[in-house]
């Protein structure tokens, strides 16, 4: 069985095809269209020039995908519907549906979400023993998840206000460090000192599974500030390690939170398994970190993480929830799928 994916939620153009047979998911294609330099001098994504370059890059996408997988027969259109950013939704959406009717196939909506938990099952090694704890880190999104079978999820905990990569972004950005922030800020702390600034670690004590990582940002933002004040004037910003510093410092705070909560509730839970998924799970120190917590804290279980290129928005995982979606697809099933914004993953 074949499925053709399409991904819009944000600023990634994604088009892949993805083969299942008895030896488990193959990636056929999965052309992924950045757009990171159209959005970078604005300092994030501007949702109206994101849907025009969907648009622009859709088709192409399409195309090379296709060559790529050497032009198989696609049994079935997998899209995402939501949640995101609604003018890049709509582009994939109607493409994808234009494209069900056209060649007269089945298509389903593929919550985005869905899509970052099911890039674990790209990876060989994946299991399907449940309950699987996993926990979702994008720039949207900071969710713990409870997997109690395929599609049937319990949201333990989420952030209350923004999500880790937002954080990660927006703390780029007090750094003057460009954006995406999550890449770059990874990059720097790879030479600073996590100590160098004893910045809080929000909620990492509550007793429940939400996150905050606002007062992360804002804390930042003052160390920065009184860095600067209390020295002659300016000069220290500049000062050779503070930027590596303060990167490797709210890394660290931010990977404290994200291990501590997720092993706390896998053990409440007893889950067999711990997955990490979302652009953050490129994270190297936070799969390092996250890895050695699991291994030492729940010797049971085991941890899993998608490929570097599977954490950030692709449309091979949208493809991939597909398979696993159980329900019968109706006829004329363009008719029924519609795009929205603020999709959630449990109804
Ligand atoms: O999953 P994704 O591609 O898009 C959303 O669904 O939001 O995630 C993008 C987010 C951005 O905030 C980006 O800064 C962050 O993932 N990110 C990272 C890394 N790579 C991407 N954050 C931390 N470390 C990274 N290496
Ligand atoms: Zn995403």
């Amino acid at each position: 069985m074949i499925i053709l994916g399409v991904e819009t939620s944000c600023d990634d153009t994604g088009i892949a095809l993805i083969e299942k047979n008895s030896k488990g998911f193959r990636i056929l294609s999965n052309v992924i269209s950045s757009q990171i330099k159209i959005h970078a001098p604005y300092g994030g994504v501007v949702p109206n020039l994101a849907a025009r370059e969907h648009l622009k890059n859709i088709e192409p996408c399409l195309k090379q995908a296709l060559k790529q997988a050497k032009h198989p027969k696609i049994d079935l259109i997998a899209v995402t519907i939501g949640p995101g950013l609604i003018p890049s939704l709509l582009v994939g959406v109607n493409f994808a549906k234009a494209l069900a009717y056209n060649w007269q196939k089945p298509i389903i909506g593929i919550n985005h979400i869905e899509g970052h938990i099911y890039a674990n099952w790209l990876s060989a090694a994946m299991t399907n023993k449940f309950p699987i704890l996993c926990l979702v880190v994008s720039g949207g999104h900071t969710q713990l998840v409870l997997m109690k079978s395929h599609g049937k999820y319990q949201l333990l905990g989420q952030t209350r206000d923004d999500a880790a990569g937002e954080a990660f972004d927006k703390v780029a950005k007090l750094l003057n460090l460009g954006y995406p922030g999550g890449p770059i800020i990874s990059q720097k702390a790879k030479q600073g000192n996590p100590k160098a600034f004893d910045l809080p670690r929000p909620m990492i004590n509550s007793n429940n599974f939400d996150f905050s990582f606002s007062g992360l940002k804002t804390a930042v933002l003052h160390s920065l500030r009184s860095d600067l004040f209390d020295t002659p004037f300016c000069k220290r910003v500049y000062q050779k390690g503070l930027t590596s510093n303060m990167a490797a410092s709210f890394q660290q705070a931010a990977i404290d939170v994200l291990i501590k909560k997720t092993i706390k509730a896998a053990k409440e839970y007893k889950v067999k398994n711990v997955m990490l998924s979302g652009g953050v799970a490129a994270n190297q120190e936070l799969r390092k970190q996250m890895a050695q917590s699991v291994k030492k804290e729940l010797p049971n279980s085991n941890f899993y993480i998608p490929d570097y290129i599977l954490c950030t928005d692709n449309a091979a995982m949208i493809a991939t929830v597909a398979f696993h979606k159980k329900k019968p697809v109706p006829k004329q099933s363009w008719l029924q799928v519609e795009a929205n914004a603020n999709l959630k993953l449990i109804a």
